[in-house]
């Protein structure tokens, strides 16, 4: 039988695993702050971090997945989609009617996964990325269809 996908809310037990899964120049500090203000969303099998979300809140209020990663071996296997429900369902208890996300221009990979799981393009800014790559911005509604 396939091992079981956990999708949670990360704590403490996890920060070495997120410090781990997030981008290196994110502070053990900063990622421990975020745990604790559940703003990190986990998928865990056998034991094994495997997938990670990162959120933020533009103007404090407004959701926005700052990172979404899942470990390379374990892609297409519905860990993206089953940490991205579970937010959604967080986030809509909470009264949320849209959740935002990006990707950097020049990946068409990640553009083409967020297009599919019901993301729509809604801006870009030019240039913020290294080397003066644009980052596109998506929406995705929280409304029940
Ligand atoms: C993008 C990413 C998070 C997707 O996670 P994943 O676990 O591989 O995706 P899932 O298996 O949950 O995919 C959900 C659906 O999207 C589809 N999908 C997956 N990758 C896709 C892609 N690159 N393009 C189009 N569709 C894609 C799957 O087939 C699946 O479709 P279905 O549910 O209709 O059968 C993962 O590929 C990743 O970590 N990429 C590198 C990091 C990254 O680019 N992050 C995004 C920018 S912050």
């Amino acid at each position: 039988m396939a091992d079981q996908i956990e999708v949670r809310f990360a704590n403490q037990v996890d920060l070495d695993g997120c410090i781990a899964l997030d981008h290196p120049t994110m502070s053990a500090e900063v990622i421990k702050r975020k745990i604790e203000q559940r703003e990190i969303i986990v998928a865990e099998k056998a034991g094994r971090l495997v997938g990670y979300l990162r959120i933020e809140y533009l103007w404090s209020i407004v959701p926005y997945i700052a990172l979404i990663w899942v470990v390379e071996d374990q892609r297409r296997e519905g860990i993206g989609r089953a940490m991205l429900r579970y937010l959604e369902n967080v986030l809509r208890e909470q009264g949320h009617t849209a959740l935002y996300s990006s990707s950097q221009a020049n990946e068409l990979e990640p553009q083409a996964w967020h297009r599919h799981v019901g993301f729509e393009e809604c801006g870009f800014i030019a240039g913020i990325n290294e080397g003066g790559i644009g980052e596109i911005f998506f929406r995705k509604s929280l409304r029940r269809q």
